[in-house]
């Protein structure tokens, strides 16, 4: 198959979160199959350069309409671990992608949808025609309507449509008439069984439109899929996504296990394997130095925790674990930053009031090569999502031996189980789950967890062992992606004939 992957990011280069991660890892992962992979991108200023290859621009320009005007599109194509990635540079007035950072802009509707429309617009003009074209979350689910309203009857049309949202919580609504500016027709679209958000009938939603306009739609874990198909769950798109139940799933992510490898990580201090802990134990003393930890005790567990620090992360329980981690002996490494400015702010002052304490480390960055070394060096992670699509951080804490500590909800419920747990088989508990989202549920699990730790270190390795060696690949994960386009494909030309 000819598979399309349109999205904003894409990790290594331009990764915010885990929507980076799997746009990444699944394109590898259909690569390998066989696959003719491809993806689209910004071309934003503030990406990693450096780790793109190849890097050149096309000769000819890609000229695509916004605003009632045309502007020409300078595209780039290079290559992002082993997969060809084009780039669109628009030549727009307002520098769309020419901001310093990815999101956060008073104007991101009018970026994405911009650039959810050049993108078609390159697939078209180059003569491209794909299978699938996948798209990911609000900022490329204009690709959906685009595609039906207009580029599917100007000759895209061999191409099916794949929809992932990785996260309902942002659907990137908008007023009805901003729709306008990509070329959508805006009376067609803002109807209640079309793009017209379900509780503001002046608004238009991205996301709805995708859904109702793709022949897949995915979310990134099975027990989301239910949970946004309730009232409780679904930010106002249940009764949407249970209307287009037949051709709605969740996919566990995997992870890519070439990029997250303690056996060949070149961010550690150390290399290990599951066979050889000794390695994981130099990375975590080496840590401890690194940052300024004392420790007369190389016993003492250090928790780690990596995240966007927003609320579904459940911020509050973070904030919980590092003052419990304290009163119950451990140590304790959080590497995150926030979009949200009082978030922000108050995590400053935690920080701060720690600042050369000697167990308790705040780092508030962004920092990849400081994230590998953190799941490599510590002991336990923590993960107390108040919701979680799926989550990356748990699965890439296992493959570095440092067992999650997980609040059961999304994804996590379908990749942490607990080692208490008499409903499921010995061999697949993996780590210490809590399921109310309070100061409690976190008590409770970090007790069990230091108890383990504490009195019985040879069960401990063992579990350390079995987490190292669970395949969170994504060779299960993307054989379903794989088996749900060829379903579509198949049906389409079954269709055709
Ligand atoms: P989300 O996409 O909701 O942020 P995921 O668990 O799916 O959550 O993915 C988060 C990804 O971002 C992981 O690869 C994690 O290591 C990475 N990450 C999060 N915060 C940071 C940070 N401050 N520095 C480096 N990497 C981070
Ligand atoms: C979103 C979700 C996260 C998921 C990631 C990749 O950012 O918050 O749970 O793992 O997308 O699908």
């Amino acid at each position: 198959l000819y598979v399309v992957h349109i999205a904003a990011e894409m990790a290594p280069v331009a990764k915010v979160g885990g929507l980076g991660d799997v746009v990444t890892g699944l394109s590898k992962a259909l690569q390998k199959k066989g696959h003719l992979v491809e993806i689209i991108l910004p071309k934003y200023d503030c990406m990693q350069y450096n780790r793109v290859r190849d890097l050149r621009a096309l000769d000819v320009t890609v000229e695509s309409y916004f605003d009632g005007k045309l502007f020409q599109n300078k595209v780039w194509v290079g290559t992002v671990e082993g997969l060809p990635v084009y780039f669109i540079e628009p030549h727009h007035p307002n520098k769309f992608f020419w901001r310093g950072q990815y999101y956060g802009e008073h104007d991101d509707f009018k970026r994405f949808s911009f650039f959810s429309r050049a993108a078609l617009e390159l697939l078209l003009q180059a003569g491209k025609k794909p299978d699938i074209i996948h798209c990911h979350d609000w900022q490329t689910a204009f690709v959906a309507p685009l595609y039906w309203d207009l580029y599917a009857p100007k000759g895209l049309n061999s191409a099916r449509i794949c929809f992932t949202c990785h996260n309902f919580e942002y659907q990137g609504t908008a007023s009805a008439t901003e729709l306008a500016s990509c070329g959508l027709d805006v009376p067609q679209l803002n109807r209640p069984d079309r793009m017209q958000d379900n509780s503001a009938h002046d608004r238009v939603n991205p996301v709805k439109g995708a859904i109702v306009f793709s022949n897949i739609v995915t979310t990134v874990s099975p027990t989301y899929a239910q949970e946004v198909r309730t009232a409780e769950g679904g930010r106002g798109l249940h009764s949407t996504l249970n209307f287009h139940s037949k051709k709605f799933m969740g996919i566990l992510n995997g992870i890519d296990t070439d990029a997250w490898n303690p056996t060949t990580d070149i961010f550690l201090k150390v290399q290990y394997s599951a066979n050889e802990l000794q390695g994981k134990a130099e990375n975590k003393a080496a840590m401890r130095r690194h940052l300024g930890l004392l420790s007369a005790d190389d016993q003492q567990p250090l928790v780690g925790c990596i995240t966007r620090l927003v609320p579904q992360k459940g911020v509050h329980l973070i904030r919980h674990a590092i003052y419990r981690t304290l009163e119950m002996g451990g140590q304790f490494v959080l590497l995150g930053s926030s979009p949200v400015a009082h978030i922000q702010r108050e995590f400053e002052g935690i920080a701060n009031q720690f600042q050369n304490h000697e167990h308790i480390r705040l780092i508030l960055k962004y920092d990849e090569s400081l994230s590998h070394y953190i799941y490599a060096a510590s002991d336990m992670f923590i993960i107390p999502s108040i919701f979680e699509p799926c989550g990356l951080t748990q699965m890439i804490a296992m493959r570095y031996g440092s067992v999650p500590i997980a609040r059961k909800t999304g994804g996590l419920n379908d990749s942490v189980f607990d080692v208490d747990d008499d409903t499921i088989p010995h061999q697949f508990r993996n780590g210490f789950t809590f399921t109310t989202p309070d100061e409690q549920g976190v008590n409770g699990a970090f007790e069990r967890a230091f108890n383990l730790y504490k009195n019985n270190q040879k069960s401990w390795q063992q579990l350390v062992r079995n987490d190292m060696n669970i395949d969170f690949s994504w060779d299960s994960s993307a054989s379903q992606y794989e088996e749900l386009y060829a379903k579509s494909v198949a049906r389409a030309r079954a269709a055709a004939i």
